[in-house]
């Protein structure tokens, strides 16, 4: 029998034709809204596939109604918004799209450092705004990046990614992770060091993890404390992995001189948060894997591993195995 999918955002044609090829597929038709829970619910009670978006939030409530279910396919390396011991107790796969976007990410991560250590999106306003009157010895000045030290929580992929790019800048990198890496050490010229040594050496903190209950606010008041008033924070990976009250707090008193934000703890930020309003602070509507090539990678990837899957395959990036 033709197996269902349910895609719960307009994708790159290609992508649809990957699962068209063998699958009857449904689809939320919109680029920019997401499927409201009313219509998932009844898709997922008849579909035997589910390709996802991290706005979804797949927990076991909406599960309960997914009676043929077989796997979901996340376009996304992080899986956060699914509860996978839900889909796990029912026996359903889920998979994510590693790989595709590291470098991607990496770029982004390192544009956001440059950006606010350089003051880039500040000047950039300045100069429109047509307050630039003359070329002045200290105007606009920021922090240097060449030279000075980078930690990064999380050695995974897109963290080793950032690393050499870090490196291309002559920065002392020092880095913390679960577990050491001796040959990334080795192979890159890092150094390891506790999670309160790369807090406390760092000129730029960039958080490289996955958000779970274990990393939930990971970045509070108390970590911040331990940080250089002159460090500046970047996050790539997910909003709630920082306490956002205590980084605006810090921002605001100079115990920190500037954050790099691609996630928020809400999303989309409403335009009113407070960490808006800050000159040091660079925000991003959550892209750092947005590049036209490496976004069609990865729906073409979510795409052709539900597939796999739903034909008995096992792709390497199922994370419930
Ligand atoms: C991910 O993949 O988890 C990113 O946040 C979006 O690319």
């Amino acid at each position: 029998m033709t197996n269902t999918v349910y895609v719960t955002r307009k994708l790159p044609e290609e992508a649809v034709a990957e699962l068209r090829a063998s699958c009857k597929v449904r689809m939320w038709d919109k680029e920019e809204d997401v499927v409201p829970r009313e219509v998932l619910e009844k898709e997922i009670a008849t579909a035997d596939g589910l390709l996802s978006m991290l706005t979804d939030p797949i927990d076991e409530d909406l599960l309960k109604s997914a009676q043929n279910l077989k796997a979901i396919s996340q376009m996304a390396v992080g899986h956060n918004n699914i509860d996978i011991e839900a889909a796990s107790a029912r026996q359903i796969a889920v998979l994510t799209t590693p790989g595709v976007l590291t470098e991607t990410t990496a770029d982004l991560t390192f544009a956001l450092l440059m950006a606010v250590a350089r003051r880039i999106p500040e000047a950039e306003r300045f100069l429109k705004k047509g307050d630039w009157t003359t070329w002045s010895p200290m105007l606009l000045t920021g922090a240097d990046v060449y030279g000075a030290t980078l930690g990064i929580i999380g050695l995974g992929r897109i963290g080793e990614a950032v690393a050499k790019r870090a490196k291309g800048f002559s920065m002392d990198v020092v880095y913390h992770s679960r577990s050491r890496k001796p040959e990334k050490e080795a192979r890159l010229g890092l150094r390891y060091g506790s999670m309160d040594d790369v807090l406390a050496q760092s000129d730029y903190l960039v958080l490289m993890i996955p958000y779970s209950k274990e990393t939930h606010h990971l970045i509070d008041a108390d970590a911040i404390k331990k940080m250089k008033p002159s460090c500046f924070l970047i996050n790539t990976a997910r909003g709630d992995i920082v306490d956002e009250k205590a980084l605006y707090d810090a921002l605001v008193s100079g115990d920190l001189a500037g954050a790099g934000l691609d996630v928020f703890a809400q999303e989309p930020v409403p335009t009113s948060h407070p960490l808006l309003t800050l000159d040091n602070v660079v925000a991003l509507p959550h892209i750092g894997s947005a590049s036209v090539t490496t976004r069609r990678k990865m729906a073409t990837m979510a795409a052709k591993q539900l597939v796999q899957t739903l034909h008995g395959e096992r792709p390497p990036t199922l994370i419930n195995a």
